[in-house]
C-alpha cells in the first residue's frame, strides 16, 4: 500500500518535473526564470544538473496541475507546496515568480525546495523554503550533498558554503565537492552525513557578520564531532559564487588551499581584529579560543591545539590548561 511518504515522495517528484518544465518550455518561465539564471552566468548543463525551475507567477498553477493529476488537497497541504485558506478552494501556491532549487537527500529523492525572488527587496524574503514535513527535515539535510558525494569522497575533504548558488557557481567551476548548510549553523546529524564521506571540513562562508558568526558556532559543532577544520572567510562583499565567477578554477583552488586557516588561527585573527592592547579583551579572546579547544573530543589533539595557543600569545601552557578543565566542565 501506499504510505502518506511514498505519496510526499512522488507529488515533491512531480512538482521537481513540473517547475523544470515550466522553466525550459514555458514563455514566462524562459523570459523570467531561465532568464534570472543566465544573468547569473548559469550554463544549461548545470542547470539540469541541479534541477533548477521555475513557480509561475499565477496563484494556484501548480496545485491546479496536481490537483488535475489526482493528488489530493490534503496531500498536497501536508507536502508544503500548497494552502487551502477557508475562501480559497482552488488552493495558492506556496512558491510563485521564484526561481526554484530542489533539494534532495544523500540518496537523491527530492524533500524539499527552496525558492529566490527574482529582484531583491527589503520586504520578502530572499529565499523562501519548504516547511519541515514528514520527509523534510531541514536540519537533516546538507543542500548539494546528493551532487558532491563522490568528489567528497574521491578527494577526502568537503567544502561547506552558506548558500545555494555558492554549491552551484563552485560546481560550474570544477569544484565538486561542496555542500551547503543553508545559511545557518551546522546540526550534530549533517555533521554525520559528511563524515560518512570524511572528516575534513573547510569551512568557506561568507565575509559578513552573519557569516562570521555562523561559523564560529559550525566550528564548535565539528570541532565536538572529531572533524578537522579549516576555515576561510571570502573578502567582505564576496561569497564562493561570486568569487567562482571572477576567477578561473585553478585560482579559486588555489586560494582556497593557501588562505585557509585552522580553527585557531582563524578566531584569533577575528577576536583579535578590534581589541588593541587592551589586556581583558585579550584574555577574553584566548578564553573563546581555549572554549573551541575544549570541544576537540581527542585527548592528544587537545594537548596540540593547546600548545599552539600557547606559541601563539607567549602564555604557559600550564594556565591554558587549567582555563581549558574550566571550560570543558562548563561545557559538559
Ligand atoms: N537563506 C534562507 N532564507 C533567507 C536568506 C538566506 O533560507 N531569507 C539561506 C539560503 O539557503 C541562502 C543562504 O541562506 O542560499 C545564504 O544566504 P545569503 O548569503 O544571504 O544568500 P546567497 O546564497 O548569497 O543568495 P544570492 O546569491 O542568491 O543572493
Ligand atoms: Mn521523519
Ligand atoms: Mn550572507
Ligand atoms: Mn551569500
Ligand atoms: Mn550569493
Amino acid at each position: 500500500a501506499q504510505t502518506e511518504k511514498d505519496l510526499l515522495y512522488k507529488i515533491h517528484e512531480v512538482a521537481n518535473t513540473y517547475f523544470q518544465e515550466i522553466l525550459w518550455d514555458d514563455q514566462e518561465g524562459r523570459s523570467i526564470g531561465l532568464a534570472y539564471f543566465k544573468e547569473r552566468e548559469l550554463k544549461d548543463d548545470i542547470i539540469r544538473k541541479f534541477q533548477l525551475g521555475y513557480s509561475p507567477e499565477k496563484k494556484n498553477a501548480f496545485t491546479a496541475y496536481a490537483l488535475e493529476k489526482g493528488y489530493t488537497k490534503e496531500i498536497l497541504e501536508k507536502s508544503g507546496l500548497s494552502i487551502f485558506p477557508e475562501n480559497t478552494p482552488a488552493g495558492v501556491d506556496r512558491f510563485r515568480e521564484r526561481v526554484i532549487f530542489p533539494i534532495h537527500s544523500f540518496s537523491g529523492r527530492v524533500l524539499g525546495f527552496g525558492a529566490r525572488i527574482l529582484k531583491n527587496n527589503v520586504k520578502t524574503a530572499k529565499y523562501l523554503n519548504s516547511p519541515e514535513t514528514e520527509i523534510y527535515h531541514k536540519s537533516n539535510v546538507l543542500y548539494g550533498l546528493n551532487q558532491s558525494k563522490q568528489a567528497i569522497s574521491r578527494k577526502n575533504g568537503c567544502l561547506l558554503v552558506e548558500g545555494y548558488m555558492d554549491v552551484i557557481s563552485l560546481h560550474m567551476s570544477g569544484i565538486e565537492n561542496v555542500v551547503a548548510s543553508s545559511g545557518t549553523s551546522l546540526t550534530t546529524e549533517q555533521i554525520k552525513l559528511i563524515k560518512r564521506l570524511t572528516e575534513n571540513v573547510t569551512i568557506l562562508f561568507d565575509g559578513d557578520n552573519a557569516g562570521i558568526k555562523a561559523s564560529f558556532r559550525s566550528i564548535d559543532m565539528l570541532l565536538t564531532e572529531g572533524m578537522n577544520i579549516r576555515v576561510l572567510l571570502f573578502p567582505d562583499g564576496d561569497d564562493p559564487d561570486s568569487f567562482a565567477r571572477k576567477h578561473p578554477q585553478e585560482y579559486v583552488e588555489k586560494y582556497i588551499e593557501n588562505e585557509a586557516m585552522d580553527f585557531i588561527d582563524f578566531k584569533a585573527e577575528i577576536l583579535l581584529r578590534d581589541v588593541g592592547n587592551d589586556p581583558i579583551k585579550k584574555a577574553e579572546a584566548i578564553r573563546d579560543i581555549v572554549k573551541s579547544v575544549s570541544f576537540v573530543q581527542n585527548a592528544l589533539k587537545r594537548e596540540v591545539y593547546l600548545k599552539e595557543v600557547s606559541n601563539k600569545f607567549g602564555l604557559s601552557e600550564q594556565s591554558l590548561f587549567n582555563e581549558l578543565d574550566v571550560q570543558k566542565q562548563i561545557t559538559q
